[in-house]
């Protein structure tokens, strides 16, 4: 993408070039949606949606434009996830904020959202929630706006993830009822607070598998939020038993849980002393979500 030689040879880099020459780049380094990061990447850049590239496909980049894209392309060849180039990602149909603080949020944690609004929706005018392990907020905010007239808290280890929380509550106008605490799990809370709903998508991979995760995954998201110790359930074990002693009777707990946890997971809440354990796939048909109720 020599942009001088290409202008007095008379071959522009129009839209059409560009998007030609980023695609078939990303394909020879083995990306796989190679042409859609190519096109998502140059509506970045350009501030235009889809269609527009398709409309204006003749139209050559100017200086400025080809650099921001050649800056973007040499991102994505490093394999940083698109989430974090374009700097947002949809979750249960709003745009939230990524960056690098924060794991990026997943498809799968639409179930968590789905089982903990499911489980509620009797008690849906008034509530206390608590998101454990809150990360982007996805979570807590998107709680937050499915239950406007509940309080919602959302705890993560991570001062950076709960800026980043903050922010998308900000962005989403969640933020009236909404507080956003550091904390090892339940520690910063008063002993005597009690929750209707306590939901969490703790890190579970166990460690040794988080080297074998796709590099996009291992070298751009913090371990702190992917890994679950040596059998993935060091936060696990936690969460359950610090999140089923916070419910108050009728409350739900729901956890996500990786492929091959929902078993182990559910002795974990029945030992918590919950009741009506379920279990929820994903739409992959994996077992996702495991949730009970305390009700006493
Ligand atoms: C798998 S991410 C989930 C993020 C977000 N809830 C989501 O679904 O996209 C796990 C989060 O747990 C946080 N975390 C790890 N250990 C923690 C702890 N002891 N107390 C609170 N949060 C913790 C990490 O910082 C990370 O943000």
């Amino acid at each position: 993408m020599t942009t001088e030689r290409n202008e007095a040879r008379g071959s522009e880099w129009t839209i059409q070039r560009v998007l030609t020459w980023a695609s078939d780049d990303f394909k020879k380094r083995g990306l796989e949606s190679a042409r859609l990061d190519a096109e998502l990447l140059l509506t970045q850049v350009l501030g235009v949606d889809r269609v527009r590239l398709i409309v204006d496909s003749k139209r050559p980049l100017v200086g400025a434009e080809l650099t921001r894209y050649r800056s973007l392309i040499q991102r994505r060849r490093t394999n940083e996830p698109m989430a974090y180039i374009l700097g947002a990602k949809e979750f249960f149909g709003r745009a939230f904020r990524a960056d690098r603080r924060a794991l990026i949020p997943r498809p799968d944690t639409e179930t968590l959202v789905e089982v903990a609004l499911d489980r509620t929706r009797l008690s849906s005018l008034d509530g206390d929630a608590l998101d454990l392990c809150t990360g982007s907020g996805c979570v807590a905010v998107t709680l937050k706006k499915e239950r406007p007239t509940w309080r919602v808290t959302a705890i993560d280890i991570s001062e950076e993830a709960i800026a980043l929380a903050r922010e998308n509550a900000l962005r989403l106008n969640a933020v009236w009822g909404s507080r956003f605490l550091v904390s090892d799990l339940t520690s910063a809370l008063r002993t005597e607070e009690k929750f209707d709903l306590v939901t969490a998508n703790p890190p579970y991979i166990p460690s040794s598998a988080v080297d074998e995760l796709d590099v996009g995954i291992r070298e751009f998201e913090p371990r702190v939020a992917l890994d679950g110790g040596a059998d993935g359930f060091d936060l696990i074990r936690r969460v359950v038993q610090q999140g089923a002693e916070r419910l108050r009777p009728g409350g739900v707990f729901a956890t996500e849980v990786m492929l091959g946890q929902a078993a182990a997971v559910r002795e974990l809440l029945e030992k918590a002393g919950l009741e009506s354990i379920s279990t929820a796939r994903d739409y992959a048909g994996i077992e996702r979500v495991v949730s009970g109720r305390r009700h006493s």
